[in-house]
């Protein structure tokens, strides 16, 4: 069967555009992503989530492998379209993806640019506002959102188009505890109806429900494998520049030997033990 999503050895370096040394790309790197995955990539500040992102949306091609999607190579200029709608990008920071003047023309942008009759286009433009609570923000420009709601928008315009993977790049970064729990159960609600999640983030407890992760390190793989696996690689994750779940933290400071735990219910039985 035709994976969802396939990396084979993608390598890729970034042109040197500044002086000094060129920062790291990536290599090597392979990656199966099937349709309701939820795969997070862990690493530090630029170990490579950003770029590998890209490459995965086809925003930026490989230098060497390749990345496909239900088979179709992001190399394939006339594939280009039918991968947009497969795989969304949320970016790391909403803004760079904003074209529109108000979130309900944001949220309608992709369904225009596909041709779909202006009906069906109100239609579902209304649902994802619904979906996504934005509708008493319907006429303000994107740029005066806060984050959580430029989050959120940036989601809408996405999901309007169904894709069947979204590549989210820190989707809970900068955000208060509020948004990210909205932002959170927003994100496993798509994942449940089946839609695949790859998300990128330095901090551990955002994947802990992960099905699958994968550490970057200076962009090469460092570690592969389940999350509760990765408590057995704990004692690297300073060196992966990974963060651990706060309760982890207090744990180890109580106790020489800190169980597993990401959630507060799992910190809290523990403590009782
Ligand atoms: N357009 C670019 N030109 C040159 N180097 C770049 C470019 N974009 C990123 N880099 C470098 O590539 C490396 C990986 O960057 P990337 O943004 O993918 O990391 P990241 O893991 O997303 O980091 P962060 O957590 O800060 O978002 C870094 O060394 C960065 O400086
Ligand atoms: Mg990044």
């Amino acid at each position: 069967m035709t994976a969802l999503l396939l990396l084979e050895d993608v390598s890729y370096a970034h042109a040197r555009q500044r002086p000094g040394p060129a920062g790291f790309g990536l290599e090597k790197i392979n990656l199966q992503v099937e349709a309701g995955d939820f795969c997070g990539i862990l690493g530090a500040n630029g170990s490579g989530k950003s770029t590998l992102a890209r490459l995965c949306s086809g925003l930026y091609l490989p230098d060497s492998g390749e990345v496909l999607v239900e088979g179709y190579s992001t190399r394939d200029e006339q594939y280009r379209q039918k991968i947009r709608q497969t795989v969304g990008l949320v970016f790391q920071n909403p803004e760079n993806q904003f074209v529109a003047e108000t979130v309900t023309a944001e949220t309608a942008f992709g369904l225009e640019n596909l041709g779909i009759p202006p009906a069906e286009i109100r239609r579902r433009v209304r649902e994802a506002l619904d979906r996504f609570d934005l509708g008493h923000l319907a006429g303000t420009p994107p740029h005066r959102l806060s984050g959580g709601q430029k989050r959120r928008l940036s989601l809408a315009a996405l999901w309007v188009l169904r894709p069947k993977v979204l590549l989210l790049d820190e989707p809970l970064s900068m955000l208060d505890p509020g948004s990210k729990k909205k932002i959170y159960s927003l994100l496993q609600e798509l994942r449940r109806e089946g839609t695949a999640l790859l998300w990128f983030t330095p901090a551990f407890t955002e994947v802990a429900a992960a099905d699958h992760l994968l550490v970057l390190e200076e962009g090469k793989t460092a570690w592969q494998g389940r999350p509760e696996q990765f408590w057995g690689e704990v004692g690297k994750a300073d060196r992966w520049g990974i963060e651990l779940p706060p309760v982890y933290e207090i744990a180890a400071g109580l106790s020489p030997s800190p169980p597993p735990v990401a959630s507060e219910e799992e910190f809290v039985s523990w403590l009782w033990k």
